[in-house]
């Protein structure tokens, strides 16, 4: 029986430079240096990288998801990084680190996980996605298309390995409950939860009974924290990340980047508070500036190899996703000449997780009853 390996994601903004745009360079170094101390005993291996002012950790071992030792590593690397950020006096030191002391896992502590434990195939091809600007329910609609959708991926129709389709757990995340939704069947009733984004979120996506791979170790895996509900106030959006592995029974490489060949729109980008497109780029170009934004994806391409990371390959490098970019940029225009209105500002219930209640309480001993 082959091993089984973890691969995780922990991310956290840890100070931006300058404002939100970008992590700084030594954070970078803090953290691998940090990792490169665990690699050989907690980890595999890593790779560090960010996608705007998200410090991003990947890490390979042996000890499955939610393991303490590997939390307690990405929270011991935050902190380092975030005493380098105040040296430097980055901008939200320490911004996703909402807790003074580490209590066995990061989960409701502000950094956001994505983790796979999984039995290495004889090849093992995994895209790593990072958003920034952005929350969650941004990867509902990539993810769909992906696992669900056949005019994305053609493995659904003409691969015999992946007819079966894939299992969805999908998370409300306000009431703190989950479902498992098989697709193609309820394809209808996925879409009906999951087009609502800001509630409901893909956690996992999972292979079904009679397929190639084990129906009970997960394909794809989304971070789904919620830095409001951890901080009780707005500190920054819950910039995702995600996890996919590809081919042989699971959409090729190809099929897993598709989807952002369309830059859909998400919430987030300027003071995490208005609609605007993804937009698909190259690693050196995710640094948010216009207006914050506009929101970003990168996709770091690895094959892994006994829990060595071979790569990565900046996978939006490609002037294939040039087409997108541009449309993102248009999209980007015309949304902004939108202002503070709505639908470019994000509706008033969303709009409670930020500063914006606060504005409203100023207002309120001013309303008069109408006659
Ligand atoms: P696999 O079935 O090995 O994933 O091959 C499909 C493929 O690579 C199509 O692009
Ligand atoms: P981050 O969530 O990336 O820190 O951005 C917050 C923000 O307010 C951007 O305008
Ligand atoms: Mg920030
Ligand atoms: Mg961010």
């Amino acid at each position: 029986m082959a091993e089984k390996i973890t691969v995780s994601i922990i991310k956290a903004d840890v100070g931006g430079w300058p404002g939100h745009a970008l992590v700084h360079p030594e954070l970078k170094v803090i953290a691998r240096n940090e990792l490169e101390k665990a690699k050989g005993k907690d980890i595999i291996d890593y790779y560090v990288s960010n996608c705007g002012d998200d410090l991003e950790l990947i890490m390979t071992h042996r000890k499955g998801a939610d393991n303490e030792d590997i939390h307690r590593l990405a929270w011991d690397t935050f902190i380092a990084a975030t005493e380098k950020a105040k040296e430097l006096k980055l901008y939200g030191a320490g911004q996703d680190l909402l807790s003074d002391a580490f209590s066995g896992n990061v989960k409701g502590m502000g950094p956001g996980v994505a983790e796979l434990e999984f039995t290495e195939r004889k090849a093992e091809p995994l895209v790593a996605f990072f958003m920034d600007k952005t929350e969650p329910g941004a990867f509902n609609l990539p993810i769909y298309k992906m696992f669900a959708d056949p005019f994305n991926t053609i493995g659904l129709v003409i691969d015999p390995s992946a007819t079966q389709g894939y299992t969805f757990e999908v998370w409300d995340i306000k009431e703190h409950k989950r479902v498992f939704m098989d697709c193609p069947e309820e394809m209808y009733a996925l879409l009906a939860l999951i087009g609502a984004k800001s509630r409901y979120v893909i956690k996992r996506v999972y292979p079904r009974e009679g397929g190639k791979l084990p129906a009970d170790e997960p394909v794809s895996a989304i971070s789904t924290e919620k830095l409001y509900e951890i901080a009780g106030d707005y500190v920054g959006k819950d910039d995702p990340v995600a996890l996919v592995r590809a081919q042989s029974g699971l959409p090729a490489l190809g099929e897993v980047l598709e989807p952002f060949a369309f830059p859909h729109l998400v919430s987030g980008w300027m003071r995490g508070s208005h609609n605007g497109p993804i937009m698909p780029v190259a690693q050196s170009n995710a640094k948010c500036t216009r207006f914050d934004g506009p929101p970003r994806v990168v996709a770091l391409g690895f094959q892994i190899a006994n829990g060595r990371l071979v790569g990565p390959v900046d996978l939006f490098d490609d002037p294939g996703f040039d087409n997108a970019r541009d449309l993102a940029k248009d999209v980007a225009d015309y949304m902004r000449r939108h202002g503070p209105f709505e639908p470019h500002r994000l509706p008033l219930e969303d709009m409670e997780y930020t500063t914006m209640p606060k504005v409203l309480n100023k207002l309120k001993d001013r309303f008069q009853p109408v006659e």
